[in-house]
């Protein structure tokens, strides 16, 4: 099997190509740029492990990286939407509304939103080719929930509120087309991870997310909720 993981330097997406590989996955690690743990894991695993340049917000660089994996990897079992930005800090106390900086505002829904767009856009034909056993996951955040939330990372939730609802309706159209119902389509918050991105709040080793993440695009935790917003855990949000 062969999965594309995007983000793959760093935090969650380092462990989902580590923990793929553990698995005999073939991973194509998609980053701005490698770094030593990245590579460090490749050389690892020479046979599983292509790192590939990709930035997930510009479409000229996730088209080019669709045509090198193309002629390499014709067939793509499905990817994992990971790489994503959170900006401002939980301790602001200034005005959320008047204070925000639509520059930052601006740059979360291209990589958040338009980034998995992106992928999806150029990268599916592959996964068309694959024929069976088919995922895609799209690394979303329980921040998207309407309830009980404040009104902390207020653009980051709006884009993963964005995701979502992308999300839900190519899982539609994918679930009424008979040659692509059998892909599985999810929507997963890995939890408040210690990474970069959850240093305010994270709990959760990224090792312990990218297990569970793994073991839902493994299908071992038999999920099929019509709108597949899960945890790491395969727990329905
Ligand atoms: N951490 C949490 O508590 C938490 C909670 C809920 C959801 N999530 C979600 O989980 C995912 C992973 O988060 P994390 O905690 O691992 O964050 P992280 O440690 O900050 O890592 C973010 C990753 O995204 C990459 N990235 C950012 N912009 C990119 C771009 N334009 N093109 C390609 N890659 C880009 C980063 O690469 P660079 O090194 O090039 O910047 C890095 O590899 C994200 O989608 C996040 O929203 C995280």
């Amino acid at each position: 099997m062969t999965y594309l993981v995007t983000g793959a330097n760093r935090g969650l997406g380092l462990e989902l190509v580590r923990e793929g590989a553990r698995h005999n996955i073939k991973i194509i690690a998609a980053c701005r740029s490698g770094g030593e743990a990245l590579s460090a894991l490749a050389r690892e695993y020479p046979d599983l492990i292509r790192i590939i340049s990709m930035d997930v917000a510009d479409t000229g660089s996730v088209e080019r990286a669709c045509r090198e994996i193309a002629g390499i990897y014709p067939n793509l079992n499905g990817f994992i939407n990971n790489a994503g930005v959170l900006y401002g800090s939980k301790f602001d106390t200034r005005d959320p509304i008047t204070a925000i900086d639509i520059d930052e505002a601006g740059d979360t829904f291209n990589i958040n939103v338009l980034g998995t767009i992106r992928v999806m856009k150029y990268f599916m034909p592959l996964v068309y080719a694959a024929g069976e056993d088919r995922c895609i996951v799209n690394v979303s955040s329980d921040g998207a929930v309407l309830r009980d939330h404040g009104h902390v990372y207020a653009s980051y939730s709006a884009s993963k509120a964005a995701l979502n609802a992308y999300t839900q309706r190519m899982r539609n159209y994918l679930a009424s087309q008979p040659d692509k119902a059998d892909i599985r389509v999810y929507l997963i918050h890995p939890g408040k991870m210690l990474t970069a991105m959850g240093k305010e709040i994270g709990e959760v080793r990224p090792s312990e997310s990218a297990a569970g993440i793994w073991d839902i695009v493994f299908n071992r935790k038999d999920l099929n909720a019509s709108i597949p917003f899960y945890d790491y855990h395969g727990k329905l949000i």
